[in-house]
């Protein structure tokens, strides 16, 4: 089986570097072609510069990219040529956009799964992602052979779309999440308790402590920023969680509260950031200076 990969952002980059270790991926494709040419010289694997070609010489398609709209304009006009074969999308996207092209992949005869991941960066490059995977249940064993390199949970959740409806739940959770840890950061630390003491409640001994807070508090003492998991795409998972909840009828007041948070934050300019940083939102509120 011939595997491609499209997308060498900040996830497909290290989930290429691990299926080309484990002799699973023949060809890549970035847009900014600098990016393809690095991953080809680093790992030996062919680059093209065109889409087409790309969809022409595999059997199976992997894209990881960044929202609905890369998604959309890089997968529908390669529609014509997906005959046959397997597309498996890993980005986080709407799952409304998602299933109207994979019945667009389907009316073509080929198939598409939704296989939105649950990990950052690190979790990419230690191979512990956990694959949530949407779409025709009949390849989904093909599918898991590929994945299980870069994967080490891999869980069906019914047709297209369920895979990014799980992805959204986990989302809604931790994007909520990390305001509130924001929150109560900035507030223990203003009231004068050192920030290895609240670390230590936050992330340590506390009741809602998790590999979350694990991970977020240390970056928000440090101030350290560096992506993980880029503001700007929280921003639009809470968007897209918001009108999912819209056409379902439910209410999402906590989601769409932690939504607003995040947009000030870009407007601070931290979009590309981590999501941590949402921290400096509270900072910039306070009527009290804090570290
Ligand atoms: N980072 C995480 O921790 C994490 C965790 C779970 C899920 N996710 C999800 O995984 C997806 C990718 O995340 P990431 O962090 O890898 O993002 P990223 O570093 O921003 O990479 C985005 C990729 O999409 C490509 N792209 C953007 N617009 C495009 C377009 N119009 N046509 C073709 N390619 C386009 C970019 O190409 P260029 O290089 O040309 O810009 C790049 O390869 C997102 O949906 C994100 O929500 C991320």
């Amino acid at each position: 089986m011939r595997v491609g990969l499209a997308g060498l952002g900040v996830m497909g980059y290290r989930i290429g570097a691990n299926l080309v270790k484990a002799g699973k991926l023949d060809v890549v494709y970035n847009r900014t072609v600098s990016r393809a040419e690095q991953f080809s010289k680093e790992y030996g694997v062919k680059y093209v510069t065109d889409p087409k070609e790309l969809i022409k010489s595999v059997d199976l398609l992997i894209t990881m990219l960044a929202d609905d709209s890369a998604v959309s304009s890089f997968l529908l006009p390669l529609s014509p040529y997906a005959k046959d074969k397997i597309i498996v999308d890993m980005s986080t996207i709407s799952p409304s956009t998602s299933i109207s092209i994979a019945n667009e992949i389907m009316k073509n005869g080929g198939m598409m799964y939704d296989a939105p991941v649950i990990g950052t960066s690190i979790f990419a490059e230690q191979k512990k992602l956990t694959v949530l995977l949407g779409g025709p249940e009949s390849h989904v064993n093909t599918v898991t052979e590929i994945l299980k390199e870069t994967a080490s949970t891999i869980i069906y959740m019914g047709k297209n779309g369920m895979g990014l409806y799980a992805k959204l739940v986990n989302n809604l959770m931790v994007g909520v999440y990390v305001a509130a840890l924001a929150e109560a950061y900035n507030f223990g630390i203003s009231a004068g308790l050192k920030p290895e003491d609240v670390h230590k409640v936050l992330a340590l001994y506390g009741s809602a402590k998790s590999p979350t807070s694990e991970l977020k508090v240390p970056k928000m003492m440090n101030s350290d920023y560096s992506t993980q998991f880029a503001t700007k795409h929280m921003r639009k998972d809470l968007e897209i969680i918001t009108k999912e909840t819209q056409n379902l009828h439910v209410v999402n007041p906590l989601s769409s509260l932690a939504l607003q948070l995040y947009r000030f934050a870009e407007a601070l300019g931290y979009s590309e950031s981590d999501y941590a940083a949402v921290l400096e939102v509270y900072k910039k509120a306070n009527l009290v200076k804090v570290k």
